[in-house]
């Protein structure tokens, strides 16, 4: 079994809770601190051992290409001076992988905007970040992708990452139902893409991390819009569930819901705090 090495990034939302600031910058690249959030993300995956970053974007989100790429005036400008450092991080993250990219025309949802990425996966089972879930792992512990990645090793099926959430706020999250294979890891039974709390399976949620076999690109297909009128992909894994094929992880580490802004403040002040 090949190992995984992409990264899909859907990136073609509207950041609507973010207008504004969103009008004309693409959400993913909001800074904590003074990183874009898709960069956190990126550099989750490379950690992961990934090297291929697919990332759907849309109109209006060309500033992500442009970050991913060499700048050349700005690097001549600074070359030599105290301020060159600023750019270590990123032009280590462009010489470590390679970024391609397509655009989702009409926004139908996730499981749609995932499809979008096909074209850049191809036939391979591939990781899936959504940037705005920004996660962190104290220094002993590895990112959550890579632990996804481990286990995808042993498993070899598609995988959730998921936490508890406070029960009253499941209408924000795909909820799982599973069987417990071993500490933290549930074989799913069962999934709802936000339900009504009163209605909930459990208070499992999925956060923005997958690892996802490929056959779900066909499933996609043929999954029907649920919740919102949206293409779900909490649906179609749940057709890879129902056959026994989708693990469920509670990772280790902290994340903050940056689509949000008390999550983005929080991310904020933590990052904040680490870097004093
Ligand atoms: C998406 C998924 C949902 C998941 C969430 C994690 O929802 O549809 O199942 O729990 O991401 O952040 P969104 O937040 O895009 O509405």
């Amino acid at each position: 079994m090949n190992k995984i090495k992409k990264c899909l990034f859907p990136a073609a939302g509207y950041g609507t809770r973010f207008l504004p600031a969103t009008k004309a910058t693409p959400k993913e690249m909001l800074p904590v601190l003074t990183k874009p959030l898709i960069q956190y993300g990126v550099e989750e995956a490379i950690e992961a051992g990934l090297n291929t970053m697919a990332i759907v974007t849309g109109r209006g989100k060309r500033a992500i290409e442009d970050h991913f790429d060499i700048s050349y005036e700005l690097e001549h400008q600074i070359k030599g001076t105290s301020k060159e450092h600023y750019l270590t991080e990123i032009k280590d993250v462009i010489e470590k992988c390679t970024f391609s990219y397509t655009r989702q025309v009409e926004m139908k949802g996730l499981g749609h905007a995932i499809l979008a990425g096909q074209t850049l996966i191809g036939n391979e089972a591939f990781a899936v970040v959504l940037a705005d879930d920004l996660c962190d792992n104290t220094d002993e512990q590895s990112g959550v992708l890579s632990q996804m990645v481990k286990l995808y090793e042993k498993y070899k099926c598609s995988i959730v990452a998921i936490e508890e959430i406070p029960k009253q706020d499941t209408n924000k999250y795909g909820v799982i139902v599973g069987e417990q294979e071993e500490e933290g890891v549930y074989r799913v039974n069962d999934m709802v893409e936000k339900p009504d709390p009163k209605d909930a399976l459990s208070n499992l949620a999925i956060i923005g991390r997958y690892i996802l076999t490929p056959d779900i690109f066909d499933i996609i297909k043929y999954t029907k819009p649920g919740k919102c009128g949206e293409i779900q992909i909490t649906d179609a894994l749940l057709t890879q569930a129902k056959q026994g094929k989708v693990i469920a992880y509670k990772f280790k580490g902290t994340r903050f819901d940056c689509g949000s802004i008390d999550g983005f403040v929080e991310a904020t002040n933590y990052f904040y705090s680490k870097s004093m």
